[in-house]
């Protein structure tokens, strides 16, 4: 992408969220939008880069973030009060991204516990949420593969895909930028109030995992057994070959298939 292309890419994406009712800071390159809006943002900020030089993934990994093709966006919420069902909230934001593609057009899509993206068994996207000294003040970072086709310089440690390589068509990184900001603030407004069977409803329509085969790995431990849902934390629940069920919280654990 030239750069003239990019200041219209960026100019696009600030008229479709003129009416986005919080602060909206868009930056051609930044270090990660996360750290930046945990040291400068305000309650619904949303933060965009078109590259990251520094993109944080999950479990202090590094997230490629090349130019011209992805998105990385962060929105920073502060609750009144910690909301009962706080615990479940990166795996609601990774329903919603994936119900705002569905009505994008994009099909197949699931969500492997706890906030991964995937495709027919390759990630295109995750969430990573972080919180300031306040609990209740919450930076969710959302990093999607839009159009990228290539390896970037660093390689991708696991099976990945874009939604270029899904759909076989170039897609509007800004329309998916705007419906996503907008959905994701609307839905922050409402989310304390939500139940958690509704939330389990929502959950259940995305789950990848559901009645399959899982190894789970600890620090220490790897289970083998099959998944069955999550508990009302939204831990994941795994029954072993001895019909034991382990339930399992996202910090400690990772899940292959
Ligand atoms: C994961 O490891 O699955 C989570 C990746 C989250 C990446 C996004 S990109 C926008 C935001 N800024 C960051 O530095 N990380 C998140």
């Amino acid at each position: 992408m030239t750069h003239s292309d990019l200041s219209t890419d960026l100019n696009q994406l600030t008229n479709l969220l003129a009416h986005y009712p919080h602060p909206l800071i868009i930056f051609p390159e930044v270090d990660s939008t996360n750290k930046w809006l945990l040291e400068n943002g305000n309650h619904g900020a949303v933060c965009i880069a078109d590259r990251q030089t520094a993109g944080r993934g999950r479990r202090g990994k590094e997230w490629q973030s090349p130019s011209g093709v992805n998105l990385y966006l962060s929105l920073r919420w502060h609750f009144q009060v910690l909301p009962k069902h706080y615990s479940w909230l990166s795996l609601m934001v990774a329903t919603l991204v994936a119900e705002v593609l569905q009505r994008e057009g994009i099909q197949g899509q699931q969500v492997k516990w706890p906030n991964d993206l995937y495709y027919q068994g390759k990630k295109f996207g995750g969430i990573l949420l972080q919180t300031t000294q306040r609990l209740e003040h919450v930076v969710i970072g959302i990093g999607l593969n839009i159009n990228m086709d290539q390896e970037p310089e660093e390689p991708i440690t696991q099976p990945w895909c874009s939604l270029k390589s899904i759909t076989g068509q170039v897609l509007d990184r800004n329309q998916i930028a705007s419906a996503i900001a907008l959905e994701l603030s609307s839905y922050l407004e409402r989310f304390a109030s939500l139940d958690v069977d509704t939330l389990y409803n929502t959950w259940q329509r995305w789950d990848l995992l559901s009645q399959c085969s899982v190894v789970v790995q600890g620090s220490d431990h790897t289970l083998n057994g099959i998944a069955c849902g999550l508990d009302s934390q939204g831990r994941l629940l795994v029954l072993d070959h001895q019909n034991t069920l382990h339930t399992f919280s996202s910090a400690d654990v990772s899940v292959r298939m």
